[in-house]
């Protein structure tokens, strides 16, 4: 069996802590929600990968998309072209029925990152 927990592109990376107590690499790749009621059922969801801290933005490293989800349940997805797009989304999100939010982030040369659980 292949060890991969120090490979980034294996699997999702995540992070229990604090933004305060991340480190550089999680701090610049860890996506953010903010989440708004406008309606019943329907929120205005904003994705944003680089809250903590601003991740590159060049031809070489970039964050390619963000995927927002309700539980398991795919909601949408939001791709970048490398510098002439900053690494955030907003989604209108319809909802009848509630699981957290989640959403990932994907950067080129640091893999896949995801959000904590945001209850609506
Ligand atoms: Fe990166």
């Amino acid at each position: 069996m292949t060890e991969c927990e120090n490979d980034l592109f294996c699997g999702v990376n995540y992070t229990e802590r604090d933004p305060e107590d991340m480190d550089a690499l999680e701090k610049k790749h860890t996506p953010v929600l903010e989440t708004e009621e406008i309606g019943e059922n329907t929120y205005r969801v904003k994705v944003k990968v680089g809250e903590y801290k601003e991740h590159p933005n060049d031809h070489n490293h970039f964050i390619q998309f963000i995927e927002l989800y309700s539980g398991r349940t795919f909601i949408g997805r939001a791709t970048f072209a490398s510098e002439r797009a900053d690494p955030e989304a907003t989604f209108v999100v319809n909802l009848d029925h509630k699981h957290p939010l989640v959403a990932y982030g994907h950067c080129n040369l640091h893999g896949t990152w995801r959000s904590r659980e945001v209850d609506l």
